[in-house]
């Protein structure tokens, strides 16, 4: 099929364009079974012509024409009827890219020009072309771009397609940054088959003024939706997409150069004969972001409080070949990426600094002295608890994202901010119930603590941040 569309200003070449699909790549054809990255398709009844459309269809992209031919040559016209029922079904389930090529060079002997855009299934979604919108067209704000083989691959927040656009398309990308008549229908067929149109017009623009479009920053739709619809994206649960290149990560750190600081054990049988009731704790949790300095926290309290929530309870091996382990605190997969690292300015009993808790030995290990690297992070905790002097300590909560990400894709990040809340949680309680002021943060700097530590932030980067001390008797709560 051959449409002409209304020339891009500056952008003479290209106006009339050339439509063409293929199944997508990698698919077979045998014995009538279709099989796709997606698993296989049994049909029944298969004509000749229909055979030779399909197979052709596996090889390469045709136009709407020559596959419309083959079926002629192979079944008759009537078989043009059949051919396109399963053309929409295939279509409904997403197993076919459709391209649309600039229009072959007068006197050219090959059947199109380059290749302008091409809509692909990222995840699972039907791939049936929509129509292009009938007045101005522009992008959703909530299309992001990357880099792919070959030019650029746009995808739309929560949309299982994606379309490649190409060097000869990027006018195209350019002009539709803002409302545009000047992009040939066949492209903007595919974007909005994708979902990467906005919705109204240049009078009406929706995403301008409808509160679930404007409240969402883009990177954060991207990311909500790619894990919260599966179908948008490949990957969910465990698919161990990089276990052939690198070794899972063990449980434990092992130990490092730093001092080392052995830490009482609590008698729990003891705890729980003293503490109030959970009912009660739950009640009597709150929020206190003041510490008695005159009686501070001391170090067999901080012990305490890591040993009843992420203390190394057991390791054992999961049947993937990762090391596993149980704590107080459960984490998905017991993967337990999570380590803490206490910031102390004022415990008794030890000396300030930033620590690492080894959760499998119950002990601490210096990684800075208090100093210049830890400084920037006592301002953060303070600044962000809104504290009048130094918290005595914050517990800092680092994930270690290899060991979920070795096994998870789309769940791996989520999996871990969640994992924070479990912990948050933890630490409100068991403090609550030990009579200590704890408050939860929200927000903090990974660069600070990557400085601290000398840890590369994408191999381990704080992701919570908790601030624990002594309780006043009167804490302004
Ligand atoms: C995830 C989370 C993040 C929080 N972030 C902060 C923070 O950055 N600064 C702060 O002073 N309090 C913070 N808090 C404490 C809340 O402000 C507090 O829980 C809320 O005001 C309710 O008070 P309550 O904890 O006494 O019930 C946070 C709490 C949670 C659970």
């Amino acid at each position: 099929m051959t449409t002409t569309a209304p020339a891009p200003t500056g952008q003479a070449a290209h106006t009339a364009t050339t439509a063409a699909y293929r199944l997508i790549p990698g698919t077979t054809l045998d014995d009538q079974v279709l099989t796709t990255r997606f698993g296989e398709l049994r049909l029944k009844g298969l004509t000749p012509g229909v055979l030779a459309a399909l197979g052709a269809l596996t090889e390469g992209d045709l136009t709407e024409a020559s596959t419309s031919a083959l079926v002629v040559a192979g079944d008759g016209e009537t078989g043009l009827l059949r051919w396109q029922m399963l053309r929409s079904r295939l279509d409904a389930m997403g197993l076919f890219e459709h391209a649309v090529y600039a229009e072959a060079e007068a006197g050219a002997e090959t059947p199109h020009g380059p290749l302008l855009a091409r809509l692909a299934p990222v995840g699972r979604g039907s791939t049936a072309l929509k129509p292009a919108p009938s007045g101005p067209a522009r992008l959703t704000r909530h299309a992001l771009i990357r880099p792919g083989a070959d030019g650029l691959v746009l995808q739309a927040s929560g949309s299982p397609l994606s379309v490649q656009l190409t060097a000869p398309a990027a006018a195209f990308l350019v002009r539709l940054g803002a409302w545009t008549d000047e992009v040939p229908a066949p492209v903007l067929r595919l974007l909005a088959t994708a979902g990467a149109l906005a919705a109204g017009g240049p009078e009406h623009d929706v995403e301008a003024v409808s509160r679930g479009s404007v409240q969402w920053n883009p990177v954060d739709l991207a990311f909500h939706l790619r894990t919260r619809v599966p179908a948008s994206a490949p990957g969910y649960g465990g698919t161990y997409r990089y276990a052939d290149r690198f070794e899972p990560l063990p449980v434990a750190v092992p130990p490092g150069e730093g001092a080392r600081v052995p830490l009482p054990v609590p008698d729990l049988e003891a705890r729980a004969a003293q503490e109030p009731p959970l009912a009660r704790v739950l009640e009597e949790r709150t929020s206190v972001r003041e510490h008695d300095d005159d009686n501070p926290l001391t170090l067999a309290q901080l012990a305490e409080l890591l040993y009843r929530t992420v203390r190394i309870r057991s390791i054992f091996a999961g049947s993937d070949g990762q090391e596993l382990a149980d704590r107080p605190v459960p984490a998905g997969g017991s993967l337990h990426e999570l380590d803490v690292y206490p910031l102390v300015s004022h415990v008794e009993g030890l000396e300030p600094g930033l620590y690492r808790y080894a959760s499998d030995r119950h002990e601490l290990e210096l990684v800075a002295p208090a100093g210049p690297l830890t400084a920037p992070l006592v301002k953060e905790i303070r600044d962000a608890s809104m504290m009048s002097a130094d918290p005595q300590a914050a517990l800092l909560v680092a994930a270690r994202f290899g060991r979920v990400m070795w096994k998870y894709e789309t769940v791996a990040y989520p999996l871990i901010l969640k994992h924070v809340g479990v912990l948050y949680q933890s630490f409100y309680l068991v403090g609550t119930a030990m009579g200590l002021a704890v408050c939860g943060l929200g927000g903090g700097d990974t660069t600070a603590f990557a400085a601290a530590t000398g840890h590369d932030p994408l191999a381990e980067g704080t992701v919570g941040e908790f601030v624990v001390g002594s309780r006043p008797q009167s804490p302004t709560v």
